[in-house]
């Protein structure tokens, strides 16, 4: 059985006094739920007070980026020894509103990628095409190639293994789910290049999370989907109600 992994990814959202109440109601809901880990990702000016806050709790932390060298002169940016100096165990790579707004592209990816195997961070990297790329017919190619280069010379199983979150553009933020069979056909592509790129059994162990308009109601039916194995989270994540009904419907 693959492990099952519900991460919220709070974008740049809540402030501190919001985020660690959050924090602390998403520790109060999920304890006790098992058989799924938990991961919350809020901002970084949170990470510091939230990772003090559930540390030991078994509500995992994570960060929502990460940048390639350790240190230097690199304005805004934060390396993997700073994350996890805040106890920051998980980190989002490569999130499609990273691609689309700041430049972040395959090649940034697999050089994040690269510092994160060597670090305690255990990475989701974010892969999926977008409603022109769709239309198009041209998702598999996107898929592949966004694999294929972003995790060039990237072990599978690193500490903990890679997580590939599939989020197909256009289902992010506009509660516009992809189906079950979308999602499902999308997740065995994924399991196929990696397959391809690894080994079987490497490849039959990756957790590969779903991400885009995820909710309290359509959870159950896409984490029945053979290849789906957890959710990447983004609005619903904001409300402790919604995140924990989640959880509990994802928790094998
Ligand atoms: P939504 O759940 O708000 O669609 O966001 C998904 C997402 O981008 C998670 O990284």
């Amino acid at each position: 059985m693959r492990e099952r992994i519900i991460a919220g990814n709070w974008k740049m959202n809540s402030s501190l006094f919001e985020g660690v109440k959050l924090a602390r109601s998403v520790v109060e809901t999920v304890r006790g739920i098992e058989g799924v880990t938990v991961v919350i990702c809020p901002p970084a000016t949170h990470l510091v007070t939230i990772g003090k806050l559930i540390d030991g709790t078994g509500v995992g932390l994570g960060a929502q980026n990460v940048h390639w060298e350790e240190k230097g002169a690199f304005t805004g940016e934060l390396s993997a020894g700073m994350l996890e100096d805040t106890r920051c165990r998980w980190v989002i790579i490569g999130h499609s509103e990273r691609r689309a707004m700041f430049a972040e592209t395959d090649q940034t990816v697999n050089l994040r990628l690269l510092k994160t195997v060597d670090s305690q961070l255990r990475p989701m990297v974010c892969i999926g095409e977008t409603l022109d790329d769709r239309k198009a017919e041209r998702t598999f190619e996107v898929i592949e190639t966004q694999l294929r280069t972003g995790l060039k010379g990237v072990p599978l199983k690193g500490r903990g293994g890679l997580v590939i979150a599939y989020e197909p553009v256009w289902a992010i933020g506009t509660g516009q789910t992809a189906t079950p069979e979308q999602a499902q056909e999308a997740h065995r592509f994924i399991r196929d290049v990696l397959m391809d790129m690894y080994n079987a059994a490497d490849a039959g162990e990756t957790v590969i999370q779903y991400g885009g308009s995820m909710n309290e109601e359509n959870v159950a039916e896409l984490m029945a989907c053979d290849d789906v194995d957890g959710g990447l989270i983004g609005g619903a994540s904001l409300k402790v109600d919604k995140f924990a009904a989640i959880v509990k419907a994802a928790a094998m």
